[in-house]
């Protein structure tokens, strides 16, 4: 059994990954790969318990780097009960967020040392990362104000526009630092531009080819 690949889809609040992560899993079973469509934090139950410790209460509820402890623990139960266990029976593993979220939301963002979340990564994680990163790229104004329009209000939707725009920086950085694995997509168009652009992205970078 060939092992699946793992894609992550990556961006700040109201850039469109949820739907984007539907239609890419869609395009997918279309060219006849099964798939398997997750999201963080979450995506195993364990996980989907501690997302409702981070995405509700107080802005200032947690120190940055409990934060980012709560975000990895939930990504490692995550990774060991919903993502390995889908790969290895050949899925392709389409992930809305995963460990970019948590350098750039819990460090660029809320200022957690880089340097320590790596650590906490590679204890997390090992060395098991996406094959292919898509960030979604939208201005802050225009996300929030989508994020806004579905009515979340998130802690973190609610946390100020600087936050929001170290966000957008965090992942633009890591994705000119790392030209393999990332590739910048602009979200601003309309949902199929975005969707098209995308596919030819996982077209160009894995084994997969779309009809039409
Ligand atoms: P969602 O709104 O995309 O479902 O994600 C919930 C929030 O969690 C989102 O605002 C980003 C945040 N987040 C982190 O701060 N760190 C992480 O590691 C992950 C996965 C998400």
């Amino acid at each position: 059994m060939t092992r699946g690949c793992f894609i992550t889809l990556e961006g700040g609040d109201g850039a469109g990954k949820t739907l984007q992560t539907a239609r890419l899993c869609a395009a997918l079973e279309a060219s006849g790969i099964e798939t398997l469509s997750t999201r963080e934090p979450g995506g195993s139950p364990g996980a989907e318990e501690i997302r409702h410790l981070l995405v509700s209460g107080p802005v200032e509820r947690w120190d940055p780097l409990t934060e980012a402890m709560l975000h990895a623990a939930a990504r490692h139960d995550h990774m060991l009960r919903t993502i390995e266990p889908a790969l290895g029976r050949g899925l392709w593993v389409v992930s809305d967020r995963f460990v970019d979220s948590m350098i750039v939301y819990q460090g660029h963002g809320q200022g957690a040392d880089l340097a320590l979340l790596e650590r906490l990564t590679a204890l997390s994680l090992k060395d098991f990362r996406p094959d292919l990163t898509v960030v979604l790229d939208i201005p802050v104004s225009e996300g929030l104000r989508r994020a806004g329009g579905r009515g979340g209000g998130s802690r973190y939707e609610r946390m100020d526009t600087g936050f929001h725009e170290r966000v957008r920086e965090g992942f633009l950085a890591r994705a000119r630092a790392d030209g393999e694995r990332y590739a910048v997509v602009d979200a601003t168009p309309n949902l199929e531009s975005v969707s098209r652009a995308i596919l030819e992205i996982v077209a160009a970078r894995l084994p997969v080819s779309f009809n039409g």
